[in-house]
């Protein structure tokens, strides 16, 4: 008697397809369906190639949306809060960078196969990657407006870290978001060198040599100039 109470106490509640409410709210039958079987795949490798950029697209998905938040925190001069959900999206980037080497399990020859079935396929079309393009640029925008807004240069703003200690906190997670990206990008490309070789052209054409130089790029220059002129200033000063 307790025992069948307690078995309908616990039945599932929420609507949609699943056994149980775990499988209805995470949507498993869904997921879990996003994959090949066994009987589509070219090669068995393709579930650990199409986990690793599926959970990517996630990771990044999260990431874009804690950046847009934190943007509109920016923008209210709500810096604790903008600083919260930074710390959070450059964690997202971590991971992702972690995990790309799950795909070093797989024989360069034996990736050959994987390819073949790619089609056009190209990581210029992430959607995840788009949209750190797209929510990068408005949070330097809100960032750098603070900063004039305090009548402050940013190099004024990293000698005067102390009194504008959230400011500060801020301008070190945007260079940490820029930087998290890079090391992204220098892990995907020794990847990339690893899987198909450096002097190749990928799936749409891209010679491998222009990831290298994507590595150099920065989103916020201004942020890493300011350390030059910190240590030229410094040098004055000596
Ligand atoms: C065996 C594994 C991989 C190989 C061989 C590979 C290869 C390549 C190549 C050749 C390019 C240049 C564009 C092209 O012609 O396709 C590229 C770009 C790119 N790939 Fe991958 N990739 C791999 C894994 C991944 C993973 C796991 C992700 C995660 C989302 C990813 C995301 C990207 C992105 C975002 C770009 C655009 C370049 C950038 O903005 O830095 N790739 N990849």
């Amino acid at each position: 008697m307790h025992e069948k109470m307690t078995e309908e106490e616990f039945a599932p509640i929420l609507p949609g397809p699943g056994e149980s409410d775990y499988e209805r709210y995470l949507r498993t039958d869904e997921l879990l369906a996003l994959q090949k079987t066994p009987e589509e795949m070219a090669h068995r490798d393709e579930l650990l190639f199409q986990t690793t950029h599926q959970s990517s697209e996630l990771w990044l998905k999260l990431a874009c949306y804690e950046v847009e938040t934190a943007t509109a925190h920016v923008r209210a001069g709500e810096l604790a809060a903008a600083i919260r959900l930074l710390r959070r999206a450059t964690a997202c980037i971590e991971l992702i960078t972690t995990q790309i080497h799950m795909l070093e399990h797989m024989s360069p020859w034996e990736y050959q196969e994987v390819r073949r079935v790619l089609g056009h396929g190209s990581g210029f079309d992430s959607p995840g990657f788009n949209a750190v393009r797209r929510v990068t640029p408005p949070l330097g925008e809100a960032f750098h407006e603070l900063v004039r807004g305090e009548g402050l240069t940013v190099v004024e703003l990293y000698r005067r870290g102390r009194e504008f200690e959230e400011l500060y906190g801020l301008a070190e997670l945007l260079i940490e978001w820029d930087e998290r990206i890079t090391l992204w990008r220098a892990h995907h490309f020794k990847l990339v060198e690893r899987i198909i070789g450096g002097e190749v052209v990928g799936t749409q054409g891209t010679p491998v040599e222009v990831l290298g130089n994507l590595v150099a790029k920065s989103r916020f220059p201004e942020l890493w100039r300011a350390r030059n002129e910190l240590t030229a200033l410094a040098q004055l000063e000596d």
